[in-house]
C-alpha cells in the first residue's frame, strides 16, 4: 500500500503545534507497520535551510496555472521519503507558516495551500512519471482541505482521508478570490464547499474526502454539536457515517523522561522519581530566572506550555492564580506565546508575583520539557480541546494534568475520585465547567493529594507506565487506510 500523507508542517523541521508533531509520528508508526508512506510539505524557506540532500524530483504544471518544482530532501531525524513542494513565490519568504513576521495571516493563505494541494493531488497521481502511486492520500486541516477535491478530479481518484486537528480554522475566501484561485465553479455550492456565502477549505476537504477523522473520539461527537461545531455541525451530522475519532498518540522516544536530552536528570517509572524531578526543577526554576537567595518552598509547581489562545483557557488560570496564591504556597511556570492581551495579563502576573510566577513568552523546546519534567502538576484547562498532545506528555513525566473535561483531555485523563483511585485508575485532575472557580476547585484538591506524598507516588506511576504511544492508532489508521 501506498500512501501519500499530505501536511503544511512536521517536527522537526517546521511546526507551530501539534500537528507537527503528529506529521511526524504518524507517518513513522504506519511506515513502521510496512506501508510506503511519504510526506508532502510546502517547500517554506525555512525548511530548506534545515534539510539535506536536495534533489529535483520534477516539475509539475498545475490547472491553475502555477508551476512548481518537487523536491526530495532528506532529514536526520526523518526516515520516511520527504518531497517539498516548491513555490518560491508562495513559501520561500521570511516569517511562520501561516503568518508573516508580524503576525499577521498571509494574505494570500488561499491560494499558498491551494496551489500546495493541487501539487499533491498531481503527486499522488504519478504525473512525475517515477512509478509511484498513491493507493490513499491522507491530508490534515484545511491547509489542506482542498485535496480531496483535487482527488475527486483525477481520472482514477486514491482513497482519501481527511483528518480535523482543530474545526475552528477553515479558511474562508470570498467569490473573487475563488475565482482567481480558478478553481472548478460547481465547488462553490452548497453542496460541496460554499459556506454562508463563502468557500470553506475545511468545508471541502469534509464534503469530498472517502472518510473524515478526528483526534479523538470525544471530539468527533463534540464537533456534531452546535456548542464545538463552528457552524459545521449539519455537515458533520450529513456525513456521521464517514466520521470516525482516532486518538493521537506521542512520540515516546522524543517524549520518554528515561532518555530526554533536554533534561538535567533522567529518572523512570521504576526508579529516581523523586531525585530527578527535584534536579529538572531547580533547572527550570534557574531557566525561568528564579532567584536562588528565595526561600525554599515545598509547595507544588504548576506548569503550562502551550498557545495562549481563547481555546487553551489560560485567562481561566490567570483568573484563578490571585486566589491559588493566597490560599497556598503554590508556584507558576508559563512557556507559550499568542494573544497579546493574554500575554500582557500573565506579565502583570508576574510583577505582581516575581518569585511564584514565571513565564517565558516564546517558543522553546528545550524549556517546554524542563516544564514537563520538573513541575509537579500540569495545567490545561481548554475550552475545547480535540486531542492535546501534552496531557500526554505529562502523564509520562509523572506530571498529573489538570484538566477540563473536553475532547482528547476527557479520552485520556481520568479524574482522581476515592473510587478511581482505589481501583488505581486515577491519573490526573478533570473539571467540567470552563470556569476560574471550577479549575481553582480541581487544583485545590490536587494540592490536597500532594501533600499525601505516597498516595501521590502511586498515582503518578499510573501515568509514567501507561503507553501513549502511536502503534495502536496507527493500527487503526491502517484499517481505515483499507476501507475496513
Ligand atoms: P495545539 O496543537 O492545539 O497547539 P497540542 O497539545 O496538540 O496543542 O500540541 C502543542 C505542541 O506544541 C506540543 O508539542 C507543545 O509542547 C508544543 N508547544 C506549544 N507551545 C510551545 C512553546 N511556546 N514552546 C515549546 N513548545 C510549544
Ligand atoms: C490541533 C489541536 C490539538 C491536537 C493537535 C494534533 O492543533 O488543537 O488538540 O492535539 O491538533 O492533532
Amino acid at each position: 500500500m501506498r500512501v501519500l500523507f499530505a501536511s503544511s508542517e512536521m517536527f522537526p523541521v517546521v511546526k507551530t503545534g501539534g500537528l507537527g508533531d503528529v506529521t511526524f509520528s504518524l507517518p513513522h508508526a504506519i511506515s513502521d507497520l510496512g506501508v510506503d508512506v511519504r510526506v508532502a510539505l510546502p517547500a517554506y524557506r525555512s525548511v530548506l535551510e534545515e534539510v539535506e540532500g536536495l534533489r529535483v524530483a520534477g516539475w509539475l504544471p498545475l490547472a491553475s496555472g502555477e508551476e512548481v518544482r518537487i523536491l526530495s530532501a532528506r532529514h536526520s531525524a526523518i526516515e520516511v521519503p520527504l518531497w517539498l513542494v516548491d513555490a518560491p513565490s508562495l513559501f520561500d519568504r521570511v516569517g511562520q507558516p501561516y503568518t508573516d513576521p508580524h503576525g499577521h495571516d498571509w494574505g494570500d493563505n488561499a491560494r499558498r495551500f491551494s496551489v500546495f494541494s493541487e501539487a499533491c493531488a498531481m503527486l499522488a497521481d504519478d504525473r512525475l512519471g517515477i512509478d509511484w502511486r498513491a493507493d490513499v492520500v491522507h491530508a490534515n486541516d484545511w491547509q489542506t482541505g482542498l485535496l480531496p477535491a483535487f482527488c475527486a478530479l483525477l481520472p482514477t481518484p486514491p482513497r482519501t482521508l481527511f483528518t480535523v486537528h482543530n474545526l475552528a480554522y477553515d479558511c474562508q475566501v470570498d467569490f473573487r478570490t475563488f475565482n482567481e484561485l480558478g478553481l472548478p465553479t460547481y465547488w462553490w455550492s452548497m453542496e460541496f464547499g460554499e459556506f454562508y456565502g463563502r468557500l470553506s477549505m475545511l468545508k471541502c476537504g469534509l464534503v469530498f474526502s472517502d472518510l473524515i477523522t478526528t483526534v479523538s473520539p470525544r471530539y468527533a461527537q463534540e464537533i456534531r454539536t452546535s456548542e464545538f461545531g463552528y457552524g459545521y455541525a449539519p455537515v458533520l451530522d450529513r456525513y456521521a457515517d464517514k466520521l470516525v475519532g482516532v486518538l493521537n498518540g506521542i512520540d515516546d522516544k522524543t517524549w520518554d523522561p528515561a532518555t530526554d536530552t533536554f533534561l538535567e536528570a533522567h529518572y523512570h517509572a521504576a526508579g529516581k522519581i523523586r531525585s530527578g524531578k527535584r534536579a529538572n526543577r531547580t533547572a527550570l526554576l534557574a531557566a525561568m530566572g528564579a532567584s536562588t537567595e528565595a526561600p525554599a518552598t515545598d509547595g507544588p509547581l504548576i506548569g503550562s506550555v502551550g498557545r495562549l489562545v481563547y481555546q487553551k483557557g489560560i485567562d481561566l488560570l490567570l483568573d484563578a492564580i490571585p486566589n491559588l496564591l493566597a490560599s497556598s504556597d503554590a508556584r507558576f511556570v508559563f512557556v507559550g506565546s499568542g494573544d497579546r492581551e493574554i500575554e500582557q495579563r500573565l506579565l502583570a502576573l508576574t510583577h505582581a508575583h516575581p518569585q511564584r510566577v514565571f513565564a517565558h513568552l516564546g517558543y522553546s523546546e528545550r524549556l517546554a520539557h524542563l516544564v514537563e519534567a520538573g513541575c509537579d502538576l500540569f495545567a490545561m484547562p481548554s475550552r475545547y480541546e480535540p486531542c492535546g498532545l501534552n496531557q500526554m506528555y505529562s502523564l509520562r513525566y509523572g506530571t498529573p494534568p489538570v484538566v477540563r473535561d473536553t475532547g482528547g483531555l476527557a479520552d485520556t485523563v481520568i479524574d482522581a475520585s476515592p473510587r478511581t483511585l482505589a481501583r488505581q485508575e486515577a491519573n490526573g485532575f478533570v473539571f467540567e465547567e470552563a470556569t476560574a472557580e471550577a479549575l481553582q476547585a480541581a487544583l485545590e484538591r490536587a494540592f490536597e493529594l500532594f501533600r499525601n506524598p505516597k498516595q501521590w507516588m502511586k498515582m503518578i506511576k499510573i501515568g509514567m507506565r501507561s503507553d501513549y504511544g502511536w502503534r495502536r492508532s496507527a493500527e487503526q489508521y491502517l484499517l481505515l487506510y483499507r476501507g475496513e
